[in-house]
């Protein structure tokens, strides 16, 4: 263990600092340069500078809205749990998260990053896709969170994983910088080897990969054959991971010196190329390398993950209004736009998750072989990746 959540906390908030420091003039008290309109009525920070945004996502506090500078200081609050099951039986039940409409009511998950052609809604499941990048030399993969937010409670998904040496398939909870560094539960399935399922917990950006047990499934089972129902119960006093309703670990706080995930997350699908263009531990792990790493002639083929539903059990239901979660964007006038319209109707290829990072969905756990400094680095690199926007906002109150 050679990654202390406090110096990972200093090094972030070191680069956080210069970061605002280029992208925020020094006279201004919020994120964005100035007071956002109501046209685009939220600051929100991403990977190429805060802005004002004129969508729904913006809005929200999770994605770092910043009060200060959001007209009439529009941020909308978290969307924690509501119990729900996703069957997958319409095209609807998946939007992009630039579609968003503020209403947490109306869909379960949204596309990150990158978009239609990596996860779409097929015959009844969720179909994740991980396909060749040439620009990043490796594969690109599908995030998918859910919109609303947990904090215990039971979630299992019935999933059929993808198959191939390097290729990854995660189902993890998982929070945000702005909580708590890195608090998740996982499953992880390894596509090379189809008999086993691997489980791990991180807390607090603690990047302990001694957590992580893999597990057996009964003879002449396999993860990418056929499906299998999986679930994390989770409460204070112990995580089970469940396969086909069968307890295979029970989690308890003292099994791990009380390092044991409490803060509020969000579910997570995932499938990311962890055997090419990466740390060798990480590699080593996922049995890779990818076939496509090392030949061409690969390089056509699409590694699939398929849900083909989840349901979520809250602990606690959020009994909000949905109206809390929506916030008042005017549309501009043709008058008013002359003048006032925002510059920044940007569509949000800059939500800070552009990169291939948040594909791991899992961020500190990709390199559960790597000791210290490839650990450390990539989980800095995914942290700075994905969630540097959001550190952002909050150094900003200060
Ligand atoms: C998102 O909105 C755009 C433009 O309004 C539309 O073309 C697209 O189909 C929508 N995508 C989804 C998945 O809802
Ligand atoms: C597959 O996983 C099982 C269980 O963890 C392990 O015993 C076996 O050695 C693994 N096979 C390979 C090829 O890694």
């Amino acid at each position: 263990m050679r990654a202390p959540s406090l110096s990972l906390a200093a090094v972030v908030a070191a680069a956080t600092v210069l970061v605002l420091a280029a992208m925020t003039p020094a006279a201004e008290a919020g994120l964005c340069s100035k007071a956002c309109d109501k046209w685009s009525p939220c600051c929100v920070p991403s990977a190429n500078g805060a802005f004002c945004a004129n969508q729904a996502w913006g809005c929200m506090e999770s994605e770092g809205c910043d009060k200060d500078s959001s007209y009439n200081k529009m941020c909308t609050p978290r969307p924690m749990c509501k119990s729900f099951r996703e069957d997958f039986n319409s095209p609807a039940s998946l939007i992009d998260k630039y579609n968003y409409t503020g209403d947490p009511d109306a869909v379960h998950f949204w596309r990150e990053f990158p978009g239609a052609d990596y996860a779409e809604v097929e015959n009844g499941n969720l179909v994740l896709s991980l396909k060749w990048n040439d620009k990043l030399g490796r594969g690109q993969g599908a995030t998918i969170p859910s919109v609303r937010w947990m904090q215990y409670g039971t979630v299992s998904a019935r999933i059929k994983t993808a198959s191939g040496p390097g290729v990854v398939s995660s189902f993890i909870t998982k929070t945000d910088i702005s909580d708590k560094v890195g608090d998740e539960i996982d499953w992880e399935f390894i596509g090379a080897n189809a008999t086993e399922v691997q489980t791990n917990s991180y807390w607090n950006g603690n990047i302990d990969y001694t957590r992580g047990k893999q597990y057996l499934l009964p003879a002449g089972q396999s993860t990418t054959n056929e499906y299998h129902v999986y679930t994390i119960d989770w409460s204070p006093e112990r995580i089970k991971w469940q396969v086909d309703g069968n307890t295979i670990r029970t989690m308890t706080p003292a099994d791990v010196k009380n390092e044991f995930p409490t803060a509020i997350a969000r579910v997570y699908f995932s499938v990311w190329d962890g055997g090419c263009n990466q740390p060798p531990g990480t590699t080593k792990w996922a049995l890779g390398p990818t076939e496509w790493c090392n030949d061409a002639s690969k390089r056509g083929d699409v590694k699939k993950m398929y849900i083909d539903w989840v349901e979520v059990k809250c602990a606690t239901e959020d009994s909000r209004d949905t109206k809390e979660f929506k916030p008042t964007i005017v549309p501009p006038t043709s008058a008013s736009g002359a003048n006032n319209a925002p510059k920044s109707t940007i569509k949000g290829t800059s939500s800070g998750t552009t990169t291939d990072e948040s594909a791991g969905g899992s961020s500190s756990s990709k390199n559960p072989k790597d000791g210290g400094d490839n650990g450390a680095t990539s989980v800095i690199a995914s942290i700075m990746a994905v969630s540097v926007p959001i550190v952002a906002a909050v150094a900003a109150l200060f």
